[in-house]
């Protein structure tokens, strides 16, 4: 025995005696044992073995510039030598999270010069909720409280965040959702429309379905509506045409703050640095995490307006202490991080390239796959995508969730050499690399993918 194969043993025993996995089956851990990555470079990952396995989902949706790029770790080297940790509470800043802000604010949307760190797309989204509800009690509006959420979301998984999430098995089990929040229909055409129905009906309906609850409940009670402009873990759903204007103009008629969920869409994924521009979205505030470092250090960044800056500033004026802040909120080691991985993004143009290779990306993947009898549509814009899986698309039946045909697909990839994230409860499989695959790896991967479905599907 090798003494790398050596500690490997020793780290997979370790591992199954006292390590609880993150969305994970605990149960399978313990049968089967952890799937230990040894070491990761540029699109690939390598196990134990030594196997290079190519990196389809960017880790968990993030990576965005490519795994071990020597810039980084000197980063944070230099950073950890020059201030390794303080605080940013009682007034206390270091330079990098300042100019860290700055440069934000400046890639962002005009409007959104406002920026608030925290450690993940969870706590980002736990920070937006509480200043929105900090924000009406500030404005004298106490009963304007209420969130508007949707079905099929995903916004993370803390009390708040697994509540705004509208998958349930975040929910069933956890005795969640907790909190004023309701969960609207999902804008997932291709699942969800009624037989017949157009795509502008089915915007329509999913419109008037948001009013009436306004209606019902008052506008006066509801604070804020949350989305992802594309729906990831959720599916990788794009709404149709018209949905983002719609919900948003009526968000507005009834002065209903809009929550743009960018945790997985910021920082290139979708070809442009943020993906609310495009799809007609003007947030009043953003949630980003994810990208801002490549996932290279934890760290969120939750971007507003000056309107309600002014209103958070005029609660400390009477309050003192704006009472919400995270032991890491600033690091310093994590702006380092961020400010290199911008640099890096913008010096290789890499939403450019995201764009460019992710339509070669959806192109391939519609035509290579599409045409498959089990593969009943494929969704997604730039870096991310979904493959839907069917048990019969032409008659547009869908798997049993019981088959876990996705999670099968999934480690059917693996072993070809592709990791790919399976959303099994929508028996699809997503996909979302690194922005700088190329194209000749998108036809490897999608090769890799392609006789992963026919296997399982043929088996
Ligand atoms: C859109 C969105 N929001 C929030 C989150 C939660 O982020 P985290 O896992 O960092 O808490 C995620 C994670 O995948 C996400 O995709």
């Amino acid at each position: 025995m090798t003494l790398a194969s050596h500690s490997t043993t020793a780290a997979i025993t370790a591992d199954v005696n006292h390590y609880i996995h993150p969305a994970s089956s605990i149960d399978a851990v313990q049968l089967h044992g952890p799937k230990m990555v040894a070491g990761a470079h540029g699109n690939y990952i390598s196990d134990a073995q030594g196997r290079q396995v190519l990196d389809g989902t960017a880790g968990l949706w993030c990576v965005n510039i490519g795994h071990g790029r020597e810039e980084i770790s000197e980063t944070l080297a230099q950073a950890a030598r020059e201030l390794d940790y303080f605080h940013s509470f009682s007034g206390m800043s270091n330079a990098k999270s300042a100019m860290l802000a700055q440069k934000l604010s400046e890639l962002s949307p005009d409007h959104l010069t406002r920026v608030y760190f925290g450690s993940s797309g969870s706590d980002a989204n736990d920070t937006i909720l509480k200043m929105v509800w900090h924000y009406n009690n500030i404005l004298g509006r106490p009963q304007k409280k209420k969130i508007l959420s949707r079905w099929q979301a995903y916004h993370g998984t803390s009390i708040t965040a697994a509540s705004l999430t509208g998958l349930p098995a975040f929910h069933e089990w956890f005795d969640l959702p907790l909190g004023p929040i309701h969960h609207l229909s999902s804008p997932h055409y291709y699942l969800q429309a009624q037989e017949g129905e157009s795509e502008a009906a089915f915007v329509d309906r999913l419109v008037a379905e948001a009013a009436q609850y306004i209606e019902q409940e008052g506008a006066d009670t509801i604070a804020a509506f949350i989305g992802e402009p594309i729906m990831g873990a959720g599916g990788v759903i794009m709404p149709p045409e018209g949905y983002w204007p719609k919900m948003q103009a009526l968000m507005r008629d009834n002065d209903i703050l809009v929550i743009a969920d960018e945790v997985i869409s910021g920082y290139g994924r979708t070809g442009d640095w943020f993906a609310s521009p495009a799809m007609g979205i003007k947030p009043d505030f953003m949630a980003t995490a994810k990208g801002l470092t490549s996932g290279i250090f934890p760290m969120s960044a939750v971007f507003t307006t000056e309107e309600v800056f002014a209103v958070l500033r005029e609660g400390s004026r009477k309050l003192g202490n704006f009472a919400h802040g995270y032991t890491y909120s600033g690091h310093p080691l994590g702006a380092a991080v961020a400010l290199t991985n911008l640099a890096i993004m913008e010096r290789e143009n890499l939403c450019a390239q995201a764009a460019e290779v992710g339509a070669y990306l959806q192109q391939q993947l519609a035509e290579r796959l599409l045409p498959h009898p089990n593969v009943g549509e494929i969704r997604g814009t730039g870096m991310v995508a979904a493959v839907q899986l069917m048990e019969d698309a032409a008659a547009k039946r869908p798997y049993a969730l019981s088959k876990k045909i996705a999670i099968a697909v999934s480690e059917k990839a693996w072993e070809e050499g592709v990791t790919l994230r399976p959303l099994a409860g929508v028996n699809a499989i997503a996909i979302s690399p690194p922005l700088t695959l190329t194209k000749p790896e998108v036809d490897t991967m999608i090769s890799m993918l392609q006789r992963a479905i026919v296997a399982v599907v043929d088996a």
